[in-house]
């Protein structure tokens, strides 16, 4: 991707940053990372832990990736991207195609995944290439000087990114890398890591789904809000908007509704396999989206009646009595009326 031929992706009032790949540096198996820079040298706009950006490639994909690296930095972002070989071309795009002295739209950072400034304790629970967010929290919590411990769920060392920049803390004992070999069952004890949380402690974990799983398991007895995750991938949904006839078959059941525009009055028909992004926008009301899989809450407009059937991975249980995500949340009421 030569600076010279990058696309130029339609700026919507986004506020895109045009930013210089200064570096790639291959971070473990199958891992790389990238640090993007201003091309003159200015400062970037501030992020706090947990916060991402949108990336925009050749062929116009989108993809968020969080900022791994520490906050205060404010010289440059730094994300890791790992090579998914069965997903939908946004890894393989960045690694076939992004060069050093190239020229990338990126969006500034957005946050849904911060940390509580109010916890006593905090774990970071990390599987794989989900490390990247809970990077960027350890580097803050040690500025901080918080209590936090770090637990990094991998293969092998080889495997593990980053590995180099952590061998202070991990002589600290604030990082514990858990190696199973490419055997979950073998690796860390997640049920009895999470088992007993002490008052004030709040837990934050990122990996593939199998380990979400587990985390959310594992953790389902925390007290309210004191669990946080983030997905790279978002899981099944429970409606496909694109649905293969088989899919079709099953989800006969599924109504549509209709979302009405509160400041219009507008009533607007939602299909049982569409999203409500996609009708805003068959009726001309533009929403803003980006994942277009409840990742990164691009989408997310508050609601002021009617009853939501969330199916995004970002919104707190307090957020969705509120907000919704507009690409993939839908209504169990007939009608919802939007903030819009
Ligand atoms: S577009 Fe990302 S959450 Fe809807």
């Amino acid at each position: 991707m030569a600076s010279d031929t990058l696309p130029s992706p339609p700026d919507g009032g986004k506020g895109l940053l045009h930013l210089l790949v200064r570096q790639i540096r291959f971070e473990a198996a199958g891992i790389n990372s990238y640090e993007l820079v201003d091309p003159a040298g200015a400062a970037l706009p501030a992020f706090d832990a947990g916060a991402h950006i949108d990336v925009y490639m050749e062929g116009g994909l989108v993809r968020q990736y969080s900022l791994s690296n520490a906050p205060h930095e404010r010289h440059r972002y730094v994300i890791a991207v790992l090579r998914d070989e069965a997903g939908r071309g946004g890894s393989k795009a960045l690694h076939g195609g992004l060069h050093v002295q190239d020229v990338v739209p990126v969006s500034p950072p957005r946050n849904h995944f911060a940390l509580d400034a109010h916890a006593k304790k905090v774990i970071l629970l990390a599987g794989g290439i989900g490390i990247t967010p809970l990077k960027a929290m350890a580097h803050r919590l040690e500025e901080q000087g918080g209590d936090y411990e770090l637990h990094y769920c991998a293969k092998d060392r080889a495997h593990a990114a980053f590995g180099g920049e952590f061998a202070e803390q991990e002589r600290r004992g604030r990082l514990h890398f858990h190696f199973d070999g490419g055997v979950p069952s073998a690796g860390l004890d997640i049920a009895r890591l999470l088992s007993d949380p002490a008052p004030g402690t709040h837990l934050y974990y990122c990996g593939p789904g199998g380990f979400m799983k587990a985390c959310a398991g594992a953790a389902a007895h925390w007290p309210a809000g004191t669990v946080h995750s983030e997905h790279f991938k978002a899981p099944e949904p429970a409606v496909s908007f694109n649905p293969t006839n088989e899919e079709t078959d099953a989800l006969h059941a599924i109504d549509g509704f209709s979302v009405e525009i509160a400041s219009t009055g507008q009533a607007i028909a939602v299909g049982p396999y569409q999203s409500i992004a996609d009708a805003l926008e068959e009726a001309g009301v533009a929403i803003e989206t980006s994942c277009r899989a409840g990742l990164c809450g691009t989408c997310k407009v508050r609601y002021l009646s009617g009853t939501v059937e969330h199916q995004d991975c970002i919104l707190s249980d307090e957020e969705k009595t509120q907000f919704l995500t507009t690409c993939v949340s839908r209504a169990t009421s007939k009608v919802l009326v939007l903030d819009l």
